[in-house]
């Protein structure tokens, strides 16, 4: 598999909450890319992507209130792309099933939507701020 998993100079937006909730995703995310080393029992499988989904939901709502409390003028934008971030993992989750293929797929798409909100998205309200 060709996805890094590592955490990068450039995912660091210099807000201390921020990075620190990104490094714990990246951490489950990488817990979820372990289950390809073993044959994931279902129940664990599906609690670990609840814990995935309840994060990115947490960490979204985190993020909105930093942004409230700091007058972010493209709060609004940046909840409605949220939405749509959860939406999209809802999706992909809903048609998950435990097996390889299915797991190496979910893998590369919460690398990718872990690195574009990051990089695209959380670094524009760091700019913001600074
Ligand atoms: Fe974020």
């Amino acid at each position: 598999m060709n996805i890094t998993l590592e955490w990068k100079e450039n995912y660091n937006t210099g807000i201390e909450e921020v990075d620190f909730q990104h490094k714990y995703f990246l951490k489950l995310i990488k817990r979820f890319a372990q289950l390809t080393e073993g044959e994931p029992d279902d129940e664990y499988v599906k609690r670990l992507l609840l814990e995935i989904v309840l994060y990115a939901e947490f960490h979204f709502c985190s993020e909105e209130n930093m942004m409230i409390r700091a007058d972010y003028p493209s709060v609004k934008q940046h909840q409605k792309l949220h939405n749509e971030l959860v939406q999209q993992l809802n999706d992909e989750i809903s048609s998950f099933k435990n097996d390889k293929e299915s797991i190496i797929h979910l893998i590369a798409f919460l690398a990718n939507w872990f690195m574009h909100h990051t990089v695209e998205e959380d670094i524009k309200f760091a700019n913001h701020l600074s």
